[in-house]
């Protein structure tokens, strides 16, 4: 990820940070990560919160079996994986401390019915947070994303830029706090 992102060390140290920017040392409220993908980049995170109530979505069965198996190895015992359709959140209203999303945002098709329930599931002065692909802050990464993440169906357009990405969750967020390392934004805010 590092080298096809053009990522260096201390970027990627960076991106790590602005994406769980939004989770307080100690959480121990109701979480929802989607898409949890593999793992990877969350169940270290989730190392250091033991307390917290954990549901972890995917649309894909595959990903979920890895990130399960991969939850399994490191004696993660507090997460629950659920199959899932961000359009289509199988949860109460406000149901949420914390939404987190790290790098689906870029994918999903529907992204106005993600948008819409995960508003939906958080809390009043609950936070919605992670991370995100933005375009038009490298030629060759934009071009990258187009004809390779597109043409394997990775990444789905449209996708925000840094200033849209700000517009759009000022209208549905309060404290919108958005952090930007080469292609990618971070995003905290309060709903
Ligand atoms: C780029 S991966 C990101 C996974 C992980 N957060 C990470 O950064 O490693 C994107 C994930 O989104 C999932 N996905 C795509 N559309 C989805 C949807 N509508 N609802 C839930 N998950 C979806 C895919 O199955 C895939 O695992």
């Amino acid at each position: 990820m590092k080298y096809l992102w053009q990522l260096s060390d201390e970027d990627y140290s960076k991106f790590l940070n602005q994406a769980f920017d939004g989770i307080p040392d100690n959480f121990n409220g109701r979480l929802l990560e989607i898409p949890i993908g593999t793992g990877v980049l969350s169940l270290p995170v989730y190392q250091n919160l033991p307390d917290a109530d954990i549901i972890s979505m995917d649309y894909s069965d595959k990903m979920l079996n890895a990130a399960r198996n991969n939850a399994k190895n490191q004696r993660l015992n507090n997460i629950t994986f659920l199959q899932g359709d961000v359009g289509n959140l199988p949860f109460d209203s406000e149901y949420f401390d914390i939404v987190l999303s790290i790098n689906g945002f870029h994918v999903f098709t529907d992204k106005q019915a993600a948008y819409n329930e995960t508003h939906r599931v958080l809390k009043y002065g609950g936070t919605f947070c992670g991370c995100m692909y933005v375009k038009g802050k490298n030629k060759w990464l934009d071009y990258f994303v187009k004809h390779f993440c597109e043409r394997f169906n990775y990444f789905t357009p449209p996708y925000e830029t840094i200033e849209s990405l700000n517009e759009l969750l000022c209208k549905i967020y309060s404290r919108v706090k958005i952090t930007n390392i080469k292609s990618f934004a971070g995003f905290v805010c309060q709903k």
